[in-house]
């Protein structure tokens, strides 16, 4: 049965917004936990634009499923995960510019750096994961290192489904969809976890998650975003109510 990751980040960018205390990102981990979710991921981003050191402790002692901490491979993080001892980090690129994570992390060209990185994390006892383009290099580079995963990027698959036919028959889909199998297939050849995540939405990701071997499917901003709709009109009737309940009773 394949693992989901979900990624509540957008929760503590709606509350960011205001830089007030709602939604807290601790009742997300708690709804989705009730929802199902395997795994709680959270990326602190070095400018902490969303999640906040704060949320992670909380998540950290609150959360009693996988908390799987996104981060940078700087000595910030690194410093941070091993006090924290979240049971999984995925390492991400990242850039202070971007919207979001934008490409797999390129360890083929920091494998002595990110070896002393994996030792750290395994001495803490915490998974390491490796979020990586579909590349045999990178997958190789990953499994010198010592990562425990990769999570391969779907991005590209999501790009292409939404720009190209929105069927995953076509073969331009299938192309890039091939890569994440191929890609699959090589992780789980050299020992290593088959993870996968970015950009997947309810109309795209079946055909990932037909994927052979596939153990982890990390999905953040989809869910957040139905999570508005899906919640919206309950949001609105309760506020309704609180109106004319105050109105009804007058000052
Ligand atoms: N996996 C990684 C490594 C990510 O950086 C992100 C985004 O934070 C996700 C998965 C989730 O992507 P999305 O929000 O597009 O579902």
């Amino acid at each position: 049965m394949i693992q989901l990751g979900v990624n509540i980040d957008h929760v503590a960018t709606i509350r960011q917004a205001r830089r007030t205390f709602e939604p807290d990102p601790i009742a997300a981990a708690a709804q989705a936990q009730l929802g199902g979710a395997d795994i709680i991921t959270v990326h602190l981003r070095e400018d902490r634009r969303h999640m906040q050191d704060r949320d992670v402790h909380q998540l950290a002692e609150q959360v009693h499923i996988k908390l799987n901490l996104e981060m940078a491979a700087t000595d910030e993080m690194v410093k941070i995960a091993t006090d924290l001892k979240p049971q999984m980090t995925t390492l991400v690129p990242e850039g202070r510019q971007e919207i979001t994570t934008e490409g797999g992390l390129d360890v083929a060209s920091q494998i002595n750096r990110l070896k002393d990185t994996v030792s750290e994390l395994h001495e803490a006892g915490i998974v390491a994961s490796a979020f990586i383009d579909a590349e045999p290099k990178q997958i190789r580079a990953a499994k010198q290192c010592g990562f425990d995963a990769c999570e391969i990027h779907t991005g590209p698959y999501a790009h292409a489904f939404w720009e190209l036919g929105r069927d995953a028959s076509l073969p331009k889909i299938q192309a890039e969809l091939q890569k994440v199998k191929q890609a699959g297939q090589l992780i789980i050849q050299a020992g290593m976890s088959f993870n996968a995540g970015h950009a997947l939405t309810y109309a795209n990701v079946q055909p990932i998650a037909a994927l052979e071997g596939l153990k982890e499917l990390h999905i953040g901003h989809s869910i957040v975003a139905r999570a508005v709709f899906t919640g919206m009109r309950q949001a609105v009737e309760d506020m309704k109510r609180l109106i004319r309940e105050a109105a009804s009773l007058g000052s």
